[in-house]
């Protein structure tokens, strides 16, 4: 999962060039982006397009609305019998909230958590590693920023840089590290500027580099970046396959000189998997 573009489930023209994106994933919203007077036919559209869902193309998610907001049985009751690939849960306090859901479902999907959004939230990131073997088939942790600065009665999230300032990056570091030590894909969150596209590159380039696996989008001029910067490029290709070769040919020992520079088994390890990223994107 690479890429994960949202699209407001009532919104056809929009769903239907969503459908046709290159995304790796795309979610039919039903939460902040549709109107609560446009709830019925969301739902309605999203029955419609599982029924008449293309083969191939994007796998589907559905944003529900939130437990507790009222909205969510109704949401749940729509996909009921026309299973999509998986849940988008937004504004899980912690890794209860995704029980919580789990004892509505009559069948159980992968679940993607929105799992910053309320200041209480913070706290709790730790909670996904701790239930990991109730919470299966989960199958990501995400961040928000925009319901997160609402919580924290915040200005905004960003300084005058356009740079995230100390609680969201928290955030951030807080939903990779929970992620991963869950056994969860991290998936980054939204670039909102979605003009800007030097911004989503630099964007991609820190998720990348911090261990993001892949990253939201609002729109589809953002898939294209997306998928380039989270698919590994043929010169990390090239410098994994020399690492993994170095270490074999030295007769596999603990640490290796290469080029001037030390690796040692996290190197190895992680030149694995990026040739494993590399394989399934291929
Ligand atoms: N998925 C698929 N297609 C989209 C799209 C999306 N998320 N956003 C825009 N498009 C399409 C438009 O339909 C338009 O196509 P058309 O001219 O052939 O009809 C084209 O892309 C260009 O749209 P553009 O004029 O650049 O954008 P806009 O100003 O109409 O819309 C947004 C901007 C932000 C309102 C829109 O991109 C959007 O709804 N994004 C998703 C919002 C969302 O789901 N938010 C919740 C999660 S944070
Ligand atoms: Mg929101």
């Amino acid at each position: 999962m690479r890429s994960l573009l949202f699209v407001p489930a009532d919104a056809g023209r929009k769903v239907e060039k969503a459908l046709a994106s290159a995304a790796d994933v795309v979610i039919l919203d039903l939460e902040d982006s549709v109107a609560i007077a446009a709830k019925p036919q969301a739902r309605a559209a999203v029955q419609r397009i599982l029924a008449n869902r293309p083969s191939g193309g994007p796998a589907i998610y559905v944003r529900i609305n939130p437990l507790g907001s009222g909205f969510e049985d109704d949401d749940i009751a729509c996909i009921a019998g026309r299973a999509p690939d998986g849940i988008m849960q937004p504004k899980t306090a912690s890794a209860a909230d995704v029980l919580a859901l789990r004892g509505k479902l009559e069948t159980q999907l992968p679940v993607i958590a929105i799992a910053t959004e309320t200041a209480g939230s913070l706290f709790h990131l730790g909670s996904y590693a701790e239930h990991a073997g109730e919470l299966a088939p989960m199958a990501g942790l995400t961040w928000g920023a925009e319901d997160l600065s609402n919580d924290l009665a915040a200005v905004t999230s960003r300084d005058d840089h356009g740079h995230l300032t100390p609680p969201y990056q928290l955030a951030r570091s807080l939903c990779l590290a929970g992620a991963r030590a869950a056994g969860l894909e991290p998936i980054d969150t939204v670039c909102v500027n979605f003009r800007d596209t030097g911004a989503l590159e630099a964007e991609c380039n820190a998720a990348v580099r911090d261990g993001f696996s892949g990253k939201l989008a609002i729109h589809p001029a953002q898939i294209a970046t997306i998928n380039r910067v989270f698919t590994p490029s043929p010169g990390d290709i090239a410098h994994a396959s020399a690492l993994i070769d170095a270490f074999r040919e030295a007769g596999n020992p603990g640490v290796i000189g290469l080029d001037g520079a030390m690796y040692d088994r996290p190197h190895l390890e992680r030149a694995r998997k990026l040739l494993a990223r590399a394989a399934r994107y291929s």
